[in-house]
């Protein structure tokens, strides 16, 4: 039975992919999850899985030596999947220190961690241990308007705020280790997801909730940005191909031609409320697209996202199963389903940063 050490499995991706590993593997696999639990970070998000006897939680920071090395020491470890970080762009923009430490020195810690545990006498690795470090299609930069222009593996990295320059150091470390050591890594950088449980910080589940509040809908700029969506559990089932049928050492680009302007994304969501809302219900009434608002552009906002998901379709046979008009109808249903789970994140700190972001846009 293989043994997954999963950091940030109380986040976002993360605690979708471990419902989703569970699914597919069932008692065949045994995860631990290492989550300092920051405001990102929900043990609610997990409620399903926490009595499961091969699932353990251990509130631990990743930049904390010690505490990461014991999790070796005390388990074998077959996998790690390294998801956790801090994850927000405009929270980069604000304080960029955190960003470098945990994205940068957490990630440290956790190749120096495995490779302590994994590393044989003579310096090969024991056999069939990998490490995939999750990152993210912010690291190639901005793309123009040119529809024919893609990220692809080899395109040079070129991050523009803090958070995408902090996921480029840290994916810098990890092929420095593969080149160094020949430490058994892979790397996989995902254009963005959306999906159940994500923060209402990122622009879909903030529209949504916002939405469903009859408050402005925010759009930076002209609102003609444009991001490259994929489903999140698409992006667990992509890492655990990877993990399982990629080739050692090689980075996989992840997502499935889904590009969208931010207005296109944010006329759906009110759309598809508008449709999902019953006449009877009051919120029915104050849903239009009168609640979108322009505000302040996002400093140094990349214009353009776009992943050409060739290699890993054609190395791997991995592409998405859910389509766009099909997700975002089970993200919204999801968010109106979960009220309470939308009520408990953003009481609070939240509050506190959405005032501060958005007062004086
Ligand atoms: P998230 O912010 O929802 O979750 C991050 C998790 O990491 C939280 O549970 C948090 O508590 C934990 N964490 C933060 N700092 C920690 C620390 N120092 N020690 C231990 N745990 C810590 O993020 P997400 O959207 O789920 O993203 C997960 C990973 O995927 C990140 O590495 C991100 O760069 C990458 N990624 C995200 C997207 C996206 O669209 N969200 C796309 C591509 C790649
Ligand atoms: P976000 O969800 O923060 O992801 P990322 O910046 O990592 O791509 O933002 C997605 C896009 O939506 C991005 O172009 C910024 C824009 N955006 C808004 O227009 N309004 C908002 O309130 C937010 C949070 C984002």
């Amino acid at each position: 039975m293989k043994t997954y050490l999963v950091t940030g499995g109380a986040g976002f991706i993360g605690s979708n992919y471990i419902h989703y590993m569970f699914k597919k593997y069932g008692d065949d696999i045994r995860i631990i999850n290492v989550d300092a639990l920051t405001y990102a970070g929900n043990l609610e998000n997990l409620k399903d899985v926490e009595e499961r006897d091969n699932y353990t939680f251990v509130k631990a920071n990743i930049c904390d030596r010690d505490a990461i090395n014991k999790i070796f020491e005390e388990n074998e470890i077959d996998r790690v999947v390294h998801f956790a970080a801090e994850s927000h762009v405009d929270r980069s923009i604000v304080n960029p220190e955190i960003f470098v430490e945990t994205n940068v020195l957490g990630t440290a810690t956790m190749l120096n961690a495995a490779k302590k545990a994994w590393e044989l006498p003579d310096g090969t690795f024991k056999e069939g241990k990998k490490f995939l470090h999750v990152s993210t299609d912010e690291v190639y930069g901005s793309l123009d308007d040119d529809p024919n222009a893609y990220f692809y593996e080899t395109t040079l990295y070129d991050p523009h705020s803090p958070y995408s320059a902090s996921k480029a150091s840290s994916d810098m470390l990890v092929k420095a280790y593969m080149d160094t050591y020949k430490f058994p890594a892979n790397i996989t950088n995902c254009s963005n997801n959306y999906g159940p449980y994500q923060f209402p910080e990122k622009l879909i589940p903030l529209v949504i909730s916002n939405a469903l509040a009859g408050k402005n809908l925010p759009v930076y700029g002209d609102g003609k940005n444009v991001r490259d969506w994929l489903f999140v559990e698409d992006h667990a089932k992509a890492i655990d191909m990877v993990q399982e049928k990629g080739k050692l050492f090689e980075t996989y680009n992840v997502g499935g031609h889904n590009e969208k302007q931010n207005i296109e994304i944010v006329k759906t969501i009110i759309d598809v409320l508008r449709e999902e809302l019953d006449d009877s219900d009051p919120r029915k009434a104050k849903l239009s697209y009168d609640l979108i608002k322009y505000v302040t552009d996002r400093k140094g906002h990349d214009r353009r996202y776009a992943i050409a998901p060739d290699k890993i379709k054609k190395e791997i046979g991995w592409e998405p199963e859910t389509m766009f008009k099909e997700g975002i109808r089970k993200t919204i249903k999801w968010y109106f389903d979960h009220n309470d789970w939308m009520e408990h994140v953003t009481s609070g700190d939240y509050e506190k940063y959405y005032a501060k972001m958005y007062d004086k846009r």
